[in-house]
């Protein structure tokens, strides 16, 4: 198989690095790709905005999948194009991306179809929000409702805070036009859980739950980012309640998506925070996590191209999906001044002394005259995995001693909160097949 792989961060390096371990695959090409995946994939500077551009490159080079990363160019109709130019995709169409693309929609559809999620308002205009804010006696979020690269949520504590944020997203439009809408919601609490299933459009195939850190600093303190770290299996959810999430979030959704004629084709996560309500969905997104998907591909047995494929092709019960014992994490290593002002070209030491079983993603970098220098904010990201998530955090942190950039910034907790409840996963925890589930 000749595939072409769209992105270029630490998820798309996870996903090349998997994907090259398939003994189906011919030829892999990576656009525009990032130095890590130089040794897997062959980088093409095509530009995924120029969707004439990436379906000429298909059809000049008889590409038989397409696997598209980010949900930039989903949201913009990339498959789309793709597929009404014959090929196979692994990724949504526009209409569906709109799950993640539009909170508005995703709350309105998950209203539609029962989904559990937090109480929720949607307003246009600014006078309104602030009139429903003076009006509401519990805590609550703001939201904007487009793409905001992860910025676009807003916990205000006072009412002062929540019409300073209102104004700052509906007003000044500090997110651009992702604040043209907003949606105010029900303030939830409790841990948070990232479940991605693989979907072929009627099929959904849960995979390993994962955790994500999306504070900049140990405790959950200071801003927040794209993600500092997360591991695999979480062990706050469980094997029953991933079950119980597959039947109340992740089926209905794709059954909804269906019924509305936008067949979800892809992956499917579902951002939970596990309430004592039971699990409700905070976000849905339409592609893999970054950078849960650094710490679930590892534990994947399964060739990611015969299941991607099979989801292209919309045969997803035919595959049986294997994940391994075990647990991954991935400790993400970023510039000085991130979130709000990294700083890049420092020169990256200690890549080559890596031991081999830990995995070193990129996601921000360049490579110069030979030298790799950071170029971003979120840098590397180094995955290990273990028969135990507490082997499998002392395998990666021995690792990131030994990669060094000017200013560089991790967390020393991530996994942490898995430690807790580690007896849950020591015994054979989400192991054999993953439970492909027919509608
Ligand atoms: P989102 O992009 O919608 O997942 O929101 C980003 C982060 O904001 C989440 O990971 C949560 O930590 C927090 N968040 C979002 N919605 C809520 C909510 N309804 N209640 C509490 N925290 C929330
Ligand atoms: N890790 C959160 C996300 O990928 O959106």
């Amino acid at each position: 198989m000749k595939v072409l792989l769209i992105g270029s961060g630490g998820r798309e390096h996870a996903m090349a690095w998997k994907a090259a371990q398939s003994p189906k695959l011919t030829r892999l090409y990576a656009a525009p790709g990032n130095p890590g995946m130089a040794g897997l994939a062959e980088c093409v500077p095509l530009r995924p905005e120029d969707h004439g551009a990436v379906v000429g490159f298909c059809r000049e080079k008889g590409i038989d999948l397409v696997l598209i990363g980010p949900e930039a160019p989903l949201a913009a109709g990339l498959a789309d194009d793709l597929r009404a130019a014959g090929f196979r995709v692994f990724g949504p169409s526009k209409d569906a991306a709109q799950i993640e693309a539009s909170k508005v929609f995703a709350k309105h559809f998950m209203a539609r179809h029962g989904i559990p999620t937090a109480r929720y308002a949607v307003f246009q205009r600014y006078a309104e929000a602030a009139r429903f804010v003076e009006a509401v006696d519990y805590p609550f979020v703001v939201k904007a409702s487009g793409l905001a690269a992860g910025k676009g949520v807003i916990l205000p504590v006072t009412k002062e805070e929540a019409l300073a944020a209102l104004e700052a997203v509906m007003v000044r439009r500090e997110f651009g036009a992702a604040g043209g809408e907003v949606v105010i919601e029900e303030r939830l609490s409790g841990p948070e859980v990232s479940l991605m299933a693989f979907c072929d459009g009627r099929r959904v195939a849960p995979m390993p739950p994962a955790q994500d850190h999306k504070r900049l600093l140990d405790g959950d303190q200071g801003p927040n980012t794209g993600g500092m770290g997360a591991y695999a299996p979480a062990p706050m959810c469980p094997p029953e309640m991933v079950d119980e999430i597959v039947e109340t979030v992740l089926r209905p959704a794709v059954s909804g998506l269906r019924l509305e004629r936008r067949p979800f084709v892809g992956v499917l996560y579902a951002g939970l925070m596990l309430t004592e309500r039971g699990p409700q969905v905070l976000e849905f997104n339409c592609r893999f996590g970054d950078p849960e998907t650094q710490a679930v591909l590892p534990l994947l047995e399964a060739d990611l191209l015969e299941v991607t494929l099979a989801c292209a092709e919309g045969r997803l019960d035919e595959v049986e999906i294997r994940w391994q014992g075990g647990a991954a994490v991935c400790v993400v290593l970023a510039s000085a001044g991130y979130p709000a002002a990294p700083e890049t070209g420092r020169p990256i030491r200690g890549l080559e002394a890596l031991p081999e079983d830990v995995l070193c993603f990129h996601a921000g970098t360049k490579s110069v005259d030979g030298q790799i220098v950071t170029a971003g904010g979120r840098v590397l990201g180094l995955a290990a995995q273990a028969k135990t998530l507490g082997k499998a955090v002392e395998k990666v942190y021995q690792a990131v001693e030994r990669v060094e950039f000017e200013g560089r910034q991790y967390r020393r907790d991530i996994a942490f909160s898995g430690l807790v409840t580690e007896s849950r996963i020591e015994t054979d925890f989400f192991s054999g097949p993953g439970h492909g589930i027919a509608d």
